[in-house]
């Protein structure tokens, strides 16, 4: 089927209190094992570009592969710009085919964060394409000296009706303690659900939880048995992240997981198989894995089955 919106997606997520997952795909075996994994599961899915993954490797490449994947898929399947922050880049996904963008001019200062924002609604409107946009801002680890200093880069939920109301966007990102990357907590991981809960019920709209990935622990041993080093890594436990989705969070954003697996899968092959060099047989195991990860994802999400 053709390419499907993003805010009928989301809306029936938001709906029937369930979540999608909005996965990063930055080449064809990504793309391709984030699709097999949700084909799978019954499940609709969220395809995440971001403006890193538009210079690797080509605006024009990414959205054929994306169309070509949506037309041979049997679910539901939307084309999302991730973390937008050029306004060219914006417009260009939005006349190209996209069918939502996200505006992160979240390291701005609030008035102007809602300048920005209503800016982009403004240009997508005419051409069906929804808007996320983020509030708060999501802090790695090594960045948050205090307690207090943590509070402060939360999402304030008046402020967030607020921004809702006066943007109209279609999704909103709320900061509620959790992080990009693969060192998302020092010590206890611990999500501020009583914040995103008072969120939800001011805005009514689907809310995105961005820095979801769990890290599982698996894929780490895998990663560390095959060489690779990320010690202290840590990531959103699945019980929290249930927690989030049952209160108000109808989007997931998932990229370091994605990561995790393809780097494993390439680096079993590498290392118990010095003598491959077909590319076919390096990155289909990485295919494999992704859509293995995805699949355990769509029912951790609450996805699977959600297809139509
Ligand atoms: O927030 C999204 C990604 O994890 C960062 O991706 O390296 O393509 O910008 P990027
Ligand atoms: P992770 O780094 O936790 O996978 O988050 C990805 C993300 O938020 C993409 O927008
Ligand atoms: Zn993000």
């Amino acid at each position: 089927m053709a390419l499907t919106s993003t805010k009928e997606i989301l809306e029936k997520a938001h709906r029937e209190g369930y979540a999608v997952g909005a996965f990063n795909v930055n080449n064809m075996e990504i793309l391709q094992g984030v699709i097999e994994g949700s084909q799978e599961t019954s499940a609709p899915v969220i395809v995440a570009v971001t403006e890193g993954a538009i210079r690797y490797a080509g605006f024009d490449y990414l959205v054929a592969m994306v169309r070509v994947a949506a037309e041979e898929a049997s679910v539901p399947v939307a084309l999302h710009l991730d973390h937008g922050r050029d306004p060219g880049v914006i417009r260009r996904c939005i006349e190209g085919g996209f069918t939502s963008v996200m505006i992160d001019a979240s390291h701005m200062p609030f008035e102007e964060n809602l300048k920005a924002t209503k800016e982009v609604v403004e240009m997508a409107r005419p051409f069906g394409v929804s808007v996320e946009a983020e509030l708060g801002r999501l802090k790695g680890v090594e960045d948050l000296l205090s307690v207090k200093e943590r509070e402060a880069t939360l999402t304030d939920p008046e402020e967030a009706e607020r921004f809702v109301r006066e943007t109209g966007i279609d999704f909103l990102a709320p900061a509620i303690g959790t992080s990009h990357g693969a060192f998302k907590f020092k010590g206890k991981p611990k999500l501020d659900i009583d914040r995103l809960r008072e969120i939800k019920g001011r805005v009514g709209i689907p809310l995105v939880l961005h820095g979801a990935s769990t890290v599982p622990p698996w894929l780490l041993e895998l990663l560390h048995s095959y060489g690779g080093k990320l010690d202290e890594a840590k990531g959103v436990p699945p019980d929290q992240l249930r927690e989030a989705i049952a209160s108000g969070v109808n989007k997931v954003n998932t990229d370091t997981d994605l990561r995790l697996a393809f780097t494993v899968a390439v680096r079993k092959v590498l290392q118990e198989s010095p003598e491959v060099f077909d590319p076919r047989k390096i990155l289909g195991p990485a295919r494999d894995l992704i859509k293995r990860v995805v699949m355990e994802k769509n029912r951790l999400f609450g996805s699977a089955g959600k297809a139509s």
